[in-house]
């Protein structure tokens, strides 16, 4: 088996090899993508992927343990890390690392990513001077649509200042790697360049340390979301439900299932009277 990365491997790549990641939430892909991948991110994204939520604000710890524990039987070889959700770490550093060991604990986990950038830089620096490694994630930060008021552009006026300003602090606090979310390429070349750690980026351009996509996005896993900053590269929604009407044609034209799936001998077709 591939020799396992770790966080410090992962801020070593700084400047080099760009870094790949995306994310899972459950074994099999987990399995898919652990060959290819330095970061597997099992995200809060997981309560709109595979929960229907309208947002990740939903989204619970038991949901982050649950697809953790699944995650983790698949991975070898990469960085397995796993989001905070909305709640779990905002009170203080206390309650950061009390939730961040959980996780840990229960999900075999290396390190842990939560959103935020000055106003979490004292969370960080806990976490990371008693043993969670930490991601930071800067500039659009999901959890906070609804201060937002949306998904829009961040960065692309007076705020790209504060998101710079975000991004060294949270590098300086201790995080060993940063997310940049939906900002323009000028403003993610910057903070590249000037911290010390690696910049992954979503919608961020190729100016970052190393690109994340949600994994089911990539696919084509399913068909309306279609944002500027994802490349489909397969369009398994089609294929999935083309094999799903197929199914449902043969069984009611009773060609399924055949001979070959059927137990013991079937002489002549069991059912469909006059065969
Ligand atoms: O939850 C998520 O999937 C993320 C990303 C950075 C893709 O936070
Ligand atoms: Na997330």
């Amino acid at each position: 088996a591939a020799k396992a990365l770790t966080p410090p491997d992962i801020a070593a790549r700084k400047g080099k090899m760009p870094l790949v990641c995306l994310t899972a939430y459950t074994t099999p892909i987990a399995k898919l993508v652990d060959d290819h991948c330095d970061v597997v991110l099992v995200g809060d994204s997981v309560g709109m992927v595979l929960h229907g939520l309208p947002s990740t604000v939903g989204v619970t710890l038991e949901m982050m343990i649950m697809h953790g524990k699944a995650v983790r039987r698949g991975l070898e070889k990469a960085v397995m890390v796993v989001d905070m959700p909305f709640g779990s770490y905002e009170e203080g550093p206390e309650q950061a690392f009390r939730n961040a060991a959980r996780l840990m604990a229960e999900t075999g986990c290396s390190a842990i990513k939560l959103e935020g950038g000055e106003s979490i830089a004292g969370t960080i620096r806990f976490l990371a001077m008693r043993g969670v490694p930490v991601i930071g994630h800067v500039g659009l930060t999901p959890q906070a649509v609804n201060a937002f008021g949306g998904y829009r552009v961040q960065g692309r006026d007076e705020d790209a200042e504060h998101i710079l300003r975000d991004a060294v602090t949270v590098s300086e606090a201790g995080a060993f790697a940063v997310v940049l979310e939906k900002i323009p390429e000028t403003l993610a070349r910057q903070i590249t360049q000037e911290v010390a750690i690696p910049t992954i980026g979503i919608g961020a351009s190729p100016a970052c340390d190393g690109q994340i996509l949600v994994v089911d996005d990539i696919l084509g896993l399913f068909g309306t979301f279609r944002p500027k900053f994802v490349k489909r590269y397969a369009e398994l929604a089609g294929t999935a439900e083309a094999a799903i009407a197929t199914y449902a044609n043969e069984v009611r034209e009773r060609r399924f299932p055949a001979v070959e799936h059927v137990f013991g001998d079937v002489p002549r077709p069991v059912n469909g009277g006059e065969a």
